[in-house]
């Protein structure tokens, strides 16, 4: 089973940390939502769209992305890294045009310094740490 991760990481590399660990101990391809905007997805059998959380959404790269690169009945699995907590509604409005299936969704912490928390050092310091990883590659590797 081929497998990609289409990530965007553009806060603190939270997502690309995570997401490289993956590739190092799972076979995985990874692609550049913004880098590799026409990548094609074709010889994919599964699919992970990976991003940080902004205001709520999976970056707009990501959002566009699969817009216009998911062809219909995919399998995906997705993953986000957040200050405040896990949302997976954005991307899942456009999962649900294309009628792919969803077959597992994973998030953990990112450091945070977003807007007022910069004043108090940011939250979420440290993470993703060793143990949001391998929490993350045993989420990839359980994918069927
Ligand atoms: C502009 C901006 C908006 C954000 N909005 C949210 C949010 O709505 N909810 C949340 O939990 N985290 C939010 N965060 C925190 C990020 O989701 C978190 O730091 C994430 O790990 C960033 O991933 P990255 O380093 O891969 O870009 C926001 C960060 C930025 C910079």
């Amino acid at each position: 089973m081929r497998k990609a991760i289409v990530y965007t990481s553009v806060h603190h590399g939270n997502t690309e940390k995570l997401v490289k660990r993956i590739a190092e101990e799972c076979q995985v391809d990874l692609i550049d939502a913004i880098k590799q905007m026409n990548a094609d997805l074709n010889d994919y059998d599964m699919i992970g769209f990976a991003s940080g959380i902004y205001y709520s959404k999976f970056h707009q790269s990501i959002l566009k992305f699969s817009e216009e690169n998911l062809s219909a009945d995919k399998k995906v699995f997705l993953i986000c890294t957040y200050g405040g907590s896990a949302n997976f509604k954005s991307i899942e409005q456009i999962l649900n045009k294309k009628h792919a299936s969803v077959v597992g969704k994973f998030g953990c912490k990112g450091y945070d310094t977003f807007g007022p928390f910069k004043l108090v050092g940011g939250i979420a310091k440290g993470h993703p740490d060793e143990e949001d990883m391998k929490n993350a590659v045993d989420f990839v590797k359980g994918l069927h």
